[in-house]
């Protein structure tokens, strides 16, 4: 019981801001920013843009790898914490814009969102191996940024990664976790409408989880750190990169990073950071896999794929 990725896609929102603005409207640095964080420019959505746009690009760009339609779907899984629409689901906005015709359904686990998805689809695989599910990660945090508050204003971006699954044993190990906390990592609906966080509090939780998640997934895969020819962790900051490259002892080549110029882009991280190192041609068939996220909930998750396109 297990899955392929068949093929991969991503898209960016087409404004850039890079440090350098933000030191016109914060009281903030440049060297503040790339030091702390690793990140000199995020993209976000541009005026009219949507996120369902980013999504459906996204979605076309795996569809067009894998070589199918939306009409082959079986499923479309979202997970966003910023979907367009409150009802209905990004998923099924997605779905019509696609012209799909397929079950369709949104997950809520902050950044975490995309191994939490692979997990579900997986579920769909176990009951039937022979479908095809579109799984996206799309979100456009900045829309819950206070753009006054420089210490999260500076740290996220808006994007979508996609892939599509279908038949083959691809999966080797995935585990997901949550923590419920709801003093560290937040926005409440109606009562304010922006992001607050503990920043060294989720700093600790993602660097304890990653690791944590790591070495299960692996070892559940039967396989060790030897064995793993790609890392692609949660793009939330460079220093929680590097502490996890020092823990794990993993060599840094083996991390593709891409947030000096993604910022953290929530559920869309994992998939679109994949995107962009499958399409660099840095995957061989055959080459294990391993991805790692951690968001608000506080979820974490981490999953072992073998490459097999
Ligand atoms: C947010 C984060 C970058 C802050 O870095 P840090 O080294 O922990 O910094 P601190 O929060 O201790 O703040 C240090 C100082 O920098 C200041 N500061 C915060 N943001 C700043 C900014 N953009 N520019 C300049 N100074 C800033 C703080 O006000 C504080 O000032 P003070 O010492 O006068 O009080 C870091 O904690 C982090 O990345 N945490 C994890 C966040 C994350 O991954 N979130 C997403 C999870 S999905």
């Amino acid at each position: 019981m297990s899955f392929s990725i068949l093929g991969t896609g991503s898209a960016f929102g087409s404004r850039v801001i890079t440090n350098g603005d933000f030191e016109k409207m914060l009281d903030t640095s440049d060297e503040w920013i790339r030091t702390r964080t690793g990140i000199r420019e995020r993209h976000t959505l541009a005026e009219g843009e949507s996120l369902t746009q980013l999504a459906c690009k996204a979605a076309s760009g795996a569809l067009e790898m894998a070589g199918l339609t939306p009409q082959d779907m079986d499923y479309i899984i979202c997970a966003t914490v910023t979907a367009d629409y409150k009802t209905p689901a990004q998923a099924c906005v997605i779905q019509k814009e696609l012209g799909a015709t397929c079950p369709a359904f949104d997950i809520n686990a902050g950044c975490s969102g995309f191994v939490y998805a692979l997990n579900v689809a997986n579920g769909f695989f176990a009951v039937n191996p022979d479908i095809k599910v579109l799984v996206i990660g799309a979100d456009a945090i900045t829309r819950l940024m206070d753009w006054n508050d420089r210490s999260t204003a500076v740290l996220f971006g808006d994007a979508s990664g996609a892939v599509v699954l279908g038949k083959g044993n691809g999966l080797k190990a995935l585990t997901i976790k949550a923590k419920g906390n709801t003093d560290y990592l937040y926005c409440i609906n109606e009562k304010d409408e922006y992001v607050h966080m503990a920043g060294q509090k989720v700093f600790q939780f993602a660097v304890s989880s990653m690791v944590r998640d790591i070495k299960k997934v692996v070892k559940d895969a039967g396989i060790t750190f030897n064995d793993v020819d790609h890392i692609l962790l949660h793009q939330a900051n460079m220093r929680i990169i590097d502490f996890g490259i020092e823990k794990l002892g993993i060599p840094p080549e083996k991390f593709p990073v891409n947030i000096y110029k993604t910022g953290n882009t929530s559920a869309a991280s994992i998939p679109a950071l994949l995107d962009e190192t499958v399409r660099s041609g840095a995957f061989k068939k055959g080459e294990m896999v391993v991805m790692s996220a951690f968001g608000a909930g506080l979820t974490s998750g981490a999953a072992v794929i073998e490459w097999e396109i």
